[in-house]
């Protein structure tokens, strides 16, 4: 299982087949064919474009699909952000 901190195409080079290049690439370095039970990464619920865009790789909603809750607890530095 591996844990993604972050997808993202610069706005620039978007459109142009880097976003699947780059989620295909991953995914086979992470041995998603055979060896690694899944990739797991971090979307607001807000993001609905690029929900679309993770729809066509079938990616599941953890959230909504599996009852999976995104937990933190926050350090002092981090008490006012959200
Ligand atoms: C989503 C994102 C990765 C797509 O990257 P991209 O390089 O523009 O995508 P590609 O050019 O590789 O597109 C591949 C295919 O997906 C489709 N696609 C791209 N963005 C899409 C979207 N938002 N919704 C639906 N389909 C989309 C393309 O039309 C293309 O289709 P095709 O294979 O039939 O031609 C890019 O827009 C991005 O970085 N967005 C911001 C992501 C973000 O918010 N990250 C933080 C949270 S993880």
């Amino acid at each position: 299982m591996i844990f993604l901190g972050e997808f993202y195409i610069r706005t620039a080079h978007r459109g142009t087949g880097l976003g699947k290049a780059l989620m295909e690439k991953v995914a086979e370095q992470a041995g998603i064919k055979d060896r690694c039970k899944g990739m797991n990464w971090l979307l607001r619920a807000s993001n609905d474009s690029t929900w679309q865009f993770y729809r066509r790789f079938n990616a599941i909603d953890m959230t909504t699909q599996h009852e999976w809750r995104f937990m933190r607890v926050k350090g002092d530095s981090d008490a006012h952000s959200s």
